[in-house]
C-alpha cells in the first residue's frame, strides 16, 4: 500500500524557523520530523511513499536521497503553486490509482495503529475514512461529528470555539479509495477540509471516521513543536530510534557542554555549544547553536547557529538561524 504525504505547506506559524526549511524537516529528537512519519509507515509495512511538495521542495533532497538505504521508495511530486490539501492529491493521481491508499498531513507526529484503521475502513466498505483524535481546543482543527458506527455527519474546519460540537478532530490521516480523487478538479486549488470532505458528506458518500487514542501532535506551532520534542525525550512519544539520553537530555554528536552548565530536558543538536554557568531547560537547540556563559534558556527554540548571548534570559523564545539575542 502507498502513502501520500502532504508536505507543501509554508509553515507560516513556525516562522522564522520555516524561512529556510519546510516545517517537515525541523528536528524531533535530532532527526527531521518527516523521518518519524517514515518510521511509523515502515513499522506498518508501508514501503512506498509519495511526498507532495511545493514550498522549499529542494530542501527534501537529502532526506529523500537517504530513504532508499532504509528500504523506503520515495516519489516526489512538486506543485509550482500550492494546490491545496486536495489539489495536491489529484496532482499525484498517477501514484494513487491502483487501490486503497493512505494520506498523511506531513506535520503530524504520532504513533497510531494503521492496521486497525485499515480494518475499520474495509469493514465499513468506506470510500474514505478519517482518523480522529481528541484535543482540548477543537477550534484550531477540523471538527468531525459522527454517528454511532462512525458515519461522518459533517466536517467543519476551524469553527468558532463555541460551535464545536465534539472534541474529536481530524488527525490528518485518511484512508481513501481512488474514486475519491475524481471529485477533485485537476490543476485547481482545492481543499480537503473545506471542499472535498464537506462535499462527500453532502452527496451521502460512504465517509467514515474512527477515533485513535494513541499519541498525536501537530507540530505546526512553536509551542507544539517544542512539546513534541519534550514528549520524545520523556517517552510520551515513543521514538524507537531515540539514542541514549544524558541526564534526561539528548546530546547531538560534536556538541560541547561545559561541566559547569545546567542542562535538563533539552534536545541539543550537532556541534551546539553550551558555555559555563549557562542554564538550558525544556528547549531545542538546533545544530551549531550557542548558549554563551551565564545565559538562561527555558522553553525556547534556538535556530541553527543562533546565539543566546552572555547572561541573556530567553524564556519561550524562538531564535532565527544565524542570529544573536
Ligand atoms: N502539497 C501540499 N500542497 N501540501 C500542503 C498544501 C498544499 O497546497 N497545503 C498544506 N499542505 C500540507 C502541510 O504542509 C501540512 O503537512 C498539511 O498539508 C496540513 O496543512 P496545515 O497547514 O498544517 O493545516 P492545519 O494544521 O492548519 O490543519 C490541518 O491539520 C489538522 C490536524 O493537524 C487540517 O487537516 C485540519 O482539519 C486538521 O485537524
Ligand atoms: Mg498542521
Amino acid at each position: 500500500m502507498k502513502a501520500l504525504i502532504l508536505a507543501g505547506g509554508m509553515g507560516t506559524r513556525l516562522r522564522p524557523l520555516t524561512n529556510t526549511r519546510p516545517k517537515h524537516l525541523l528536528p524531533i529528537a535530532n532527526r527531521p520530523h518527516i523521518e518519524h512519519v517514515f518510521d511509523l509507515l515502515q513499522r506498518h509495512g508501508v514501503d512506498e511513499v509519495v511526498l507532495l511538495t511545493s514550498y522549499l521542495a529542494e530542501a527534501f533532497e537529502t532526506t529523500v536521497g537517504q530513504a532508499a538505504s532504509r528500504g523506503l521508495a520515495v516519489h516526489v511530486t512538486h506543485e509550482e503553486e500550492p494546490l491545496g490539501t486536495a489539489g495536491a492529491l489529484r496532482n499525484a493521481e498517477e501514484f494513487a490509482s491502483d487501490g486503497t491508499f493512505l494520506v498523511f498531513n506531513g506535520d503530524v507526529l504520532m504513533d497510531i495503529d494503521l492496521g486497525e484503521v485499515l480494518e475499520f475502513h474495509r469493514d465499513r466498505g468506506a470510500e474514505a475514512t478519517i482518523v480522529l483524535t481528541p484535543v482540548d481546543d477543537p477550534s484550531a482543527y477540523g471538527v468531525v461529528p459522527t454517528e454511532q458506527g462512525g458515519r461522518v455527519l459533517g466536517f467543519i474546519e476551524k469553527p468558532p470555539r463555541d460551535e464545536a460540537t465534539t472534541n474529536l478532530i481530524n488527525a490528518g490521516i485518511y484512508v481513501l479509495e481512488p474514486s475519491v480523487l475524481e471529485r477533485i478538479p485537476r490543476g485547481e486549488v482545492w481543499s480537503a477540509e473545506r471542499q472535498l470532505f464537506p462535499g462527500l458528506v453532502e452527496e451521502g458518500a460512504r465517509l467514515f471516521a474512527v477515533a485513535a487514542e494513541s499519541y498525536w501532535m501537530d507540530i505546526g506551532t512553536p509551542e507544539k513543536f517544542l512539546q513534541a520534542n519534550l514528549d520524545a525525550l520523556s517517552g510520551r512519544y515513543r521514538d524507537a530510534q531515540l539514542p541514549e539520553l544524558t541526564g534526561g537530555s539528548l546530546i547531538g554528536e560534536g556538541a560541547k557542554i561545559d561541566g559547569d552548565a545546567q542542562v535538563s530536558s533539552a534536545s541539543i543538536g550537532e556541534d551546539a555549544e553550551i558555555e559555563a554557568g549557562a542554564v538550558v531547560e525544556e528547549s531545542v537547540l538546533m545544530p551549531r547553536a550557542v548558549v554563551e556563559a551565564g545565559a538562561i534558556v527555558r522553553r525556547s527554540i534556538l535556530g541553527e547557529a543562533s546565539i543566546a548571548s552572555k547572561d541573556a534570559t530567553l524564556i519561550g523564545i524562538t531564535l532565527e538561524d544565524n542570529t544573536k539575542t
